[in-house]
């Protein structure tokens, strides 16, 4: 049980061994996702939505991330830890700074992951030059909530998709160390993910990236988005599927244990977690 680092994760991509990604927020949860398998591990500002109950996940705080992030560190043998920085955050080239060191020194974090594209490079390029490894958080950005009113599928018109593919490359080249793709069309997720020199990682962007990755709470069906029935299309509950087994031992480890077997076979996502396959001409 080799602790997975960046070069591990370059390899699996290489190798085509799809990436099991999660979100987590406490200690229970760290040492059962490091046990069933999970590769990355997320501190994500979605603890805005499933931990505090709000709306969006601008209200969250580097402190908060933090916190969270020295609940989970701790208790990884295995997984390599990223951690968000929250909104306006990363708003000066000095705050991303110092929010990152508070991340990976206070928290425990090995890389930090932000919202946006291009217009970010030159922030990607100020931490990664400092030994601060970036994913960068491409597609739906949920921290734009209040200037784009609602979510909605990204990149589904031509010229839109095609701003994406070049965003991807340029913070790649900017030293972004790994991408992540949120709702975008099946094969603009594939498409950006042949063309990207690091790896890349889904949420309701497609089969075609190098893995996966879900918000903990909605892989166990009890995030308030789907206990309110606002269910998004990528979302799969494990719970149902662990409980009908009879799993033996705890069924919320063997439901991730599920997710984690179906992301490295690539049963998951299936046609129905995607969105529309093609672009619109
Ligand atoms: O905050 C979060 O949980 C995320 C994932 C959904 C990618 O950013
Ligand atoms: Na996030």
């Amino acid at each position: 049980r080799k602790p997975v680092n960046i070069a591990e994760l370059r390899r699996m991509r290489a190798a085509g061994e799809k990436i099991a990604c999660l979100t987590c927020y406490d200690a229970s949860f760290a040492l059962l996702q490091d046990r069933a398998g999970v590769d990355l591990i997320l501190i994500g500002d979605s603890l805005g939505m499933v931990i505090q109950g709000g709306n969006t996940t601008t209200p969250v705080t580097v402190e908060q991330i933090s916190y969270h992030s020295k609940c989970v560190a701790p208790h990884l043998q295995r997984a390599f830890l990223v951690a968000d920085l929250p909104f306006l955050s990363y708003a000066t080239l000095e705050r991303a700074l110092d929010a990152s060191q508070r991340l990976m020194q206070e928290g425990g974090a090995k890389m930090v992951k932000l919202e946006g594209g291009r217009e970010q490079a030159a922030i990607v390029e100020y931490l990664s030059v400092r030994g601060v490894p970036v994913c960068a958080h491409l597609g739906l950005q949920p921290q734009f909530i209040h200037k784009m009113g609602n979510f909605k599928v990204q990149g589904r018109e031509q010229a839109a998709a095609e701003a994406m593919l070049h965003d991807a490359q340029v913070l790649a080249q900017a030293g972004a160390d790994l991408l992540l793709l949120e709702c975008i069309p099946a094969e603009l997720g594939a498409r950006i993910t042949a063309q990207s020199p690091v790896p890349v990682i889904g949420i309701g962007a497609g089969s075609g990236v190098d893995g996966q990755i879900l918000v903990l709470h909605d892989l166990l069906g009890i995030s308030p988005q789907v206990t309110l029935g606002h269910t998004p299309r990528f979302v799969k509950n494990y719970m149902a599927g662990a409980v009908a087994q009879g799993e033996k031992g705890g069924v919320i480890e063997a439901a991730i244990a599920d997710y984690v077997r179906e992301v490295k076979s690539g049963a998951y996502p299936a046609p129905e977690h995607c969105f529309e396959t093609t672009v619109k001409r």
